[in-house]
């Protein structure tokens, strides 16, 4: 089972798994049952306690190890990676060996500030004497439930295990449908490096068998999720436990007059179209002053033009969408931008679930791709006659991960940031949740409290006080 630090020796039930390429059946995993999801719940309800009193110093190492395992098994995971999620070769293994990295930074920072507490003195509160001293430190949760997206199956799960691990919790991984096989590796991973059965489990299997059961489980103390709308319906059926959501972004691009017009270009290809533009952080939205807009679309175009389009195995630039019904998803969102006059930069392209880049110009707000997220290789140009225009349309989405500004101003560029409703602004730079300790945070539907190593590791656990009294 799962749970018990072995993975898919036993196929009680069965999951397929789609090639994402071929949309061949490639890998069979576990259906769990709700039972078998009360066994994990118990084995990590009881190795938590023992885990909550092993030294800090011993959790880190044991992460530590788990890291260079993953370095070690990074092309098989890869492999996976590349099989089920058609992510392209190379960041295939740069997703693992940033994730090895993250896990040992999670190490080092876990020692520093969970070894740390507080002394607080009564005599600094009106009406007091000096006479109770409040000792208050963190301690763990209990047990993390955590859910990462197919995007980053292996990465945006360890920077949920890594946290809850070092703070003395145990953790509970539902992977996601596409990308399960590579977390199975991954977890396999911290099982061989010697964590204690039970404290890291991976629970495989259908949403709507296990779904709702695990997220409302009450042996679940708290949930790390990342992925889109779902994790409304979670937070809205969870209990009383700390959540930390990411849910997806509509990042908005906002280039100035006199912004260095090359480096846009390399950043709107960069920032829209990698991982063919499904991920949370991709540049969704160009609002491009007019009077450059030409020159950046003519730039746009003669990059895209050059962007490799294929099998991931080969490491193309664009590679197949997870799923047919993204693509199909996707397909929606050009044919309203079609219908309603939007400029066609390239022409459209689709072989099952394949699709060739697309910069689509003149796009206007009544367009559905002006507000939604294709998380696909289609990126809309808005084309603005003010600043003001572009925060404008940039705040009223309900998205706000990040966004990004070009310009050589830098006064500007911090009024813009400050007025922008994003979690995050870059400047002269694409979106990225990297590097990996920068705290990472969403507003309104983007999200629910701050991601990051170090945030990360402090919202999953709690402050206790032991207050000592003297007479
Ligand atoms: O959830 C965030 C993910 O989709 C993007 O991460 O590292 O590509 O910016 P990254």
């Amino acid at each position: 089972m799962a749970g018990t630090g072995v993975f898919a020796d036993v196929l009680d039930g069965e999951v397929y798994k789609y090639y994402a390429t071929t949309r061949q059946t490639q890998y069979r995993v576990q259906a769990c049952t709700q039972e078998e999801v009360n066994k994990v719940m118990d084995a990590a309800k009881v190795a938590q306690k023992a885990w909550a009193r092993t030294p800090l110093w011993k959790r880190a190492e044991l992460l530590h190890k788990a890291a260079a395992i993953l370095k070690e098994h990074k092309a098989p995971i890869a492999e996976c990676l590349v099989k089920e999620i058609a992510k392209p070769a190379k960041d295939a293994v740069s997703e693992v060996v940033r994730s090895g990295d993250l896990v040992s930074y999670t190490a080092e920072e876990g020692v520093r500030i969970l070894g740390e507490g507080k002394l607080l003195v009564s005599d600094s509160f009106p009406g007091n004497e000096r006479n109770k001293y409040c000792l208050s430190s963190k301690v763990p949760l209990g047990v993390v439930l955590a859910i990462p997206p197919f995007n980053y199956p292996v990465n945006l799960a360890v920077s949920k295990i890594g946290p809850a691990l070092i703070a003395g919790n145990s953790l509970v991984l539902k992977p996601p449908t596409q990308g399960a096989v590579a977390a199975l590796h991954m977890v396999h991973c911290f099982h061989l490096a010697g964590f204690p059965k039970g404290l890291i489990s991976c629970v495989t299997g259908k949403g709507s068998e296990i779904g709702d059961f695990l997220t409302m489980h009450p042996g679940v103390n708290c949930i790390s999720f990342t992925g889109g709308d779902t994790g409304i319906a979670i937070s809205k059926k969870a209990g009383m436990v700390p959540l930390q959501m990411e849910l997806g972004g509509k990042d908005a691009c906002i280039v100035l007059d006199d912004a260095d017009l090359d480096l846009v270009a390399a950043n709107i290809v960069k920032g829209g179209f990698s991982y063919s533009g499904q991920r949370c952080t991709a540049v969704k939205v160009v609002l491009i002053m007019e009077a450059v807009a030409d020159t950046v679309v003519e730039k746009v175009n003669a990059k895209v033009a050059k962007l490799k389009v294929g099998p991931p195995e080969d490491d193309c630039d664009i590679t197949p969408v997870v799923t047919e019904s993204s693509a199909n998803f996707i397909e929606g969102l050009v044919m309203d931008a079609k219908e309603k006059g939007a400029t066609f930069c390239q022409e459209y392209r689709r072989e099952g679930n394949l699709i060739w880049p697309l910069l689509l110009d003149h796009v206007r707000p009544d367009m559905r791709i002006a507000w939604e997220e294709p998380f696909g290789p289609v990126l809309p140009v808005i084309r603005i006659n003010s600043v003001e225009e572009g925060i404008h349309h940039c705040n009223a989405s309900n998205f706000g991960l990040q966004g990004c500004v070009f310009t050589r101003d830098i006064n500007k560029a911090i009024m813009i940031s400050d007025a922008m409703e994003s979690g995050t602004v870059q400047i002269n730079s694409a979106p990225a949740r990297g590097p990996d300790h920068f705290p990472f945070q969403g507003l309104k539907d983007s999200g629910i409290g701050s991601q990051g190593i170090t945030n990360s590791i402090n919202m999953m656990t709690k402050v206790k006080s032991t207050v000592i009294n003297l007479p």
